[in-house]
This record gives C-alpha cells, structure tokens and sequence, in this order.
C-alpha cells in the first residue's frame, strides 16, 4: 500500500526580532497583557524596505527541507504553497517559488485555507500520492502577514498576533504494510462566520476597486472578532479531535504529540485541559513566533524534529482552527 510520509522539515523565520515592548510603544498595549491574553513575548517579521515577498521566505526553508530529504527541485512532482499573503494577488507564490527553486516545469498549486491551510495541505498531498498521481511533494505554509497590519490601538487585537515565517516538509510516497505516514484526516467549513475574520481587500464583490474611501474604510487591514474565534476554537478543537480519534480508532493515550496551530496560547491550554493530555504531550512556540498563520505547524513540528522530540514509530496529531471558518486535524505516524 502507498503511504505519505515525511521525508524532511525546514523552516524559516525573517530577520527582524520584534518584542512586545515595540508593539507598546506604537499603540495602547503592554507586554503584560500580550503575555497574559496570548501567550506571544516576540515575533519575527521582515525587514522594512526589503524586497522580499512569501515565495523568499518558502525558499529559505525549502532548500534546507530539500537538502535533508536529499532531492533536487526537479525531483519534485509538485509544489502546494499554502498562504493567505502570497506575494502579489495573481499568480499564486507557488509560482514564485518554482521558479527560484529551479524546479523546471513542476507544477505549483497555491492553497488557501488560513490557519488550516497546511493541514488542507497534508490531505491533497495524500491524495495526490495515494492516487499515484506524484510520488514527491513539496509542501509550503509560509505567510508575510506584518505588512499588512495595521500598528495603530484601534487594530492592537491583530497587531499584537499575527507575525512571518515558512514552515516547509517534504512528502513522499512509500510502499508499505505498516500503518506509517498520514493515518487520516478530517477538514470542515462553516461559512456561517466568514465575517469573523477576514481581509476585505483587494476584492471585486460588488464591483468594488482599491479606492481611498475603502483605504479609509480600511478594508485592507485583517478584522477579527477575537472573541468568536475563540470560543468556537475552544469547543471546535476538542469535537473535531474526537472525530478523528474515532476514526483512526484510537484513544487520546495513544497520541504522542500534539502540534495545534499557535493562534493564542490560552486557546491551546484550554484544549489541553479539556481533553487531558499531559504538558509534555503537546508542543507550543507562539511564545517565540506569534501567530504565523499557515507556516505555524510545519515550523513547530521542524523544531521538534531537530531537537531529537520525536521518535521513530510516534503517532502525531495536527489539528487548527481559523477563518473561513475551517478546522480539522491529521493523524500521523512517523516511519
Ligand atoms: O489564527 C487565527 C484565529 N484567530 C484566533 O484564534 C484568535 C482568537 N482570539 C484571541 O486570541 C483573543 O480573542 C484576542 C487575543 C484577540 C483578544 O483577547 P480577549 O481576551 O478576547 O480580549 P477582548 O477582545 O475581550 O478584549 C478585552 C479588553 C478590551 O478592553 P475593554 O473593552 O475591556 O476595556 C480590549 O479593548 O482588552 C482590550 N484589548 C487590548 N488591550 C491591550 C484588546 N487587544 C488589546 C491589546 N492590548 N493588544
């Protein structure tokens, strides 16, 4: 039977070290209220000025990924770049990236999905290889949010959370009996609360164009209902965790680790209490990194796997929640 496993992680943070005594000193903030409400103590965003774009931050970490999987870019049967800030409206980053990777004439999907983009992510990669359709993928969740964030205290609830990084893996196709690789997912939608959290702009619903009355409606900048999110994160999670444990037909005891997306770390306690699991069974760094968005499970899983966490034969469980509303998780067990 063919199996999708991870062959290789990567990741990348941009250069410029950003604490939480900057953000208060740029808006009606503290460190103290950060810390306490997010769990956040810094973030990296890039460099002002600088010519870089999402596809710079995927490439930074896909040649690390590639190397340790041993491939080249051609090897690739396909790029999937998830994001919600790719570097321009059209074409997608994926496009961007194949070309500086040099991966000649490998096709690029870019995949939305938000905070669940990279879980969206692993579940076409399984398809794609299941069907037989690729045997090496490359798998992006890279976001360059900080441009767009509006530092002013009338924004401080997305200012203070949202941050860069790329989290690369990749994927390939094994023969195997063993039950190894992606065990199974499960994704959901609920556009109910597409409102909740969204980026109005650019958009062309209602024949609407980038104007300064929208500039002035701001339009542009991310709004969210924080607490809505929240709350349906703190009873989504947990419901979406039972499904899955049900249909890989196991029990809570026999996961390993846990890599929830890093949207607040309070979010993520929360879930750990309500389903029991011990402080050493799941894994959190939005301390360090904010809320990357698409890239905040691969580059968490990239750290557990480079400080040795993680072992042959461990069963992992993924799981987001984030705008759209789109959730879900995936089971997976390392070879
Ligand atoms: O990955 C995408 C998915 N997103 C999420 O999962 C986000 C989920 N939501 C959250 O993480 C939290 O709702 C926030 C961190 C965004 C906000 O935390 P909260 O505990 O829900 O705060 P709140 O919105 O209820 O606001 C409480 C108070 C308000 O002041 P008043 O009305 O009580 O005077 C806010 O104006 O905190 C104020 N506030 C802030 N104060 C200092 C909101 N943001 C800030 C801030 N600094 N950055």
């Amino acid at each position: 039977m063919i199996r999708s496993i991870i062959k290789s992680t990567g990741r990348y943070l941009p250069d410029r070290h950003v604490p939480n005594e900057y953000l208060s000193e740029l808006m009606e903030t503290s460190n103290d209220w950060i810390v306490q409400r997010t769990g956040i103590e810094a973030r990296y965003w890039v460099s002002e000025g600088k010519d870089f774009g999402t596809s710079d931050l995927a490439y930074e970490a896909s040649i690390i990924a590639l190397e340790r999987a041993g491939w080249h870019p051609e090897d690739l049967d396909l790029i999937v770049f998830a994001t919600m800030t790719p570097d321009v409206n059209v074409p997608g980053s994926g496009a961007f990236l194949q070309n500086r990777l040099g991966a000649k004439n490998v096709p690029a999907l870019d995949i939305r999905q938000q905070c669940t983009g990279f879980l969206h992510g692993l579940e076409i990669c399984d398809a794609y290889i299941r069907s037989e359709k690729a045997q090496k993928i490359l798998l992006v969740g890279a976001e360059f949010q900080s441009r767009y964030l509006e530092l002013t205290t009338e924004n401080r609830d997305t200012a203070v959370i949202f941050a860069d990084g790329a989290g690369v893996v990749c994927i390939e196709g094994v023969e195997s009996n063993n039950d190894i690789g992606i065990i199974t997912s499960i994704l959901h939608a609920d556009g109910k609360y597409s409102g909740a959290l969204r980026v109005g702009m650019p958009a062309r619903k209602s024949g609407k164009a980038i104007s300064p009355t929208v500039m002035e409606n701001k339009e542009h900048f991310p709004y969210m209902e924080g607490k809505t999110v929240f709350k349906l994160a703190v009873t989504r999670l947990p419901m979406v965790t039972a499904e899955l444990l049900e249909k890989a037909n196991m029990k809570i005891e026999d996961v390993d680790m846990v890599i929830p997306h890093q949207a607040n770390l309070r979010i993520n306690e929360a879930f750990k209490e309500r389903m029991n699991i011990p402080k050493e069974k799941i894994y959190n760094n939005i301390q360090r990194y904010g809320n990357t968005t698409a890239a905040t499970i691969p580059i968490a899983l990239d750290e557990l796997m480079e400080k040795n966490m993680l072992k042959s034969k461990d069963t992992i469980m993924f799981i987001g929640l984030g705008a759209g509303l789109t959730w879900g998780g995936v089971v997976y067990k390392l070879p």
